[in-house]
């Protein structure tokens, strides 16, 4: 493939939405966002009115300055805070409406986490750590060994057959981001919410991690939001959200994506 054949090329948003993509699972809808922080006398408004609509299996990469907004508006699309004002709703379920309960149940059900520093359970296995999600997920008529057997796939799913009963301690920062990985599929969720995935991982490694993410995106056709600093990173999006002061600034669709193996920084 020539250079000039693998460059991404963006065109504006919206325009090149497949029809299917309005039916399938894990589309996003979000309006009028605001999020105030009180600290203290002081107001911190990390969110000044976000209007965003995601397709179900797009991946989108938001990028933005450091205290844009980027991780407040994953975290209320994954559950973690809620809103000052304004709605999300996933697959037209409001959930800025849900209370405790509630929410804790669609973080559970619906959402896979990856973050920068893993956040693995450093005294349990590889195994273990999946196992662990597999089992909350699935309720408590969940046998453990279903649980053990869900971990098994989504551990082979990710390349990591053979580090099954290996301590985190016991696995390069790559090997651990993959458990991550496998910990969110175990879920089978509907939205897949990364925050930094490669923000502690080197050049070659930080892209295996990406291009397990593409895979998994398109196989499953998992709906995959992913924010970073790395503006590099955005040219194997299928779109790319540029967040400024609380709000969206930029948004744009990447008519030909880079392959995950292609992007450098
Ligand atoms: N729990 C909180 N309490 C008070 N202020 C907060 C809280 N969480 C975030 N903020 C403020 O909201 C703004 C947006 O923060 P956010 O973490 O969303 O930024 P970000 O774009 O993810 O930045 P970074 O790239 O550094 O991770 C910042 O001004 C931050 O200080
Ligand atoms: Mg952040």
């Amino acid at each position: 493939m020539s250079a000039s054949a693998s460059r991404a090329t963006t065109t504006s948003a919206g325009s090149s939405t497949a029809a299917a993509d309005e039916r399938r699972p894990g589309r996003l809808s979000v309006r009028g966002l605001r999020k105030t922080y009180a600290l203290g006398a002081v107001a911190v408004e990390a969110l000044k009115g976000i209007d965003l609509e995601v397709s179900g299996g797009q991946f989108v990469v938001v990028l933005g300055p450091s205290g844009s907004g980027k991780t407040t508006l994953l975290n209320i699309v994954g559950g973690i805070d809620t809103v000052t004002s304004g709605t999300v709703a996933v697959d037209g379920e409001n959930i800025s409406g849900y209370d405790a309960r509630a929410l804790t149940e669609y973080r559970r059900r619906t959402v896979g986490f990856v973050f920068q520093f893993f956040n693995l359970i450093p005294s349990l296995t590889a195994l273990e750590n999946v196992a662990l999600i597999a089992r909350l997920t699935g309720g408590p008529e969940r046998r453990a060994a279903a649980a053990v057997d869900e971990a098994r796939n989504a551990l082979n799913a990710v390349g990591l057959e053979k580090r099954l009963d290996h301590f985190p301690a016991a696995l390069s920062g790559g090997e651990q981001q993959r458990v991550a990985v496998a910990r969110a599929l175990a879920k089978h969720p509907r939205l897949l919410l990364c925050d930094e995935p490669t923000g502690a991982l080197d050049l070659g490694t930080g892209r295996d991690v990406l291009s397990l993410l593409r895979q998994v995106n398109r196989e499953q056709s998992l709906t995959t939001i992913l924010v970073t600093h790395n503006s590099a990173i955005a040219t194997m999006a299928d779109r790319v959200l540029r967040v400024r002061d609380g709000r969206i600034d930029d948004d744009q669709t990447v008519a030909s994506p880079r392959e995950a193996a292609e992007v450098t920084w």
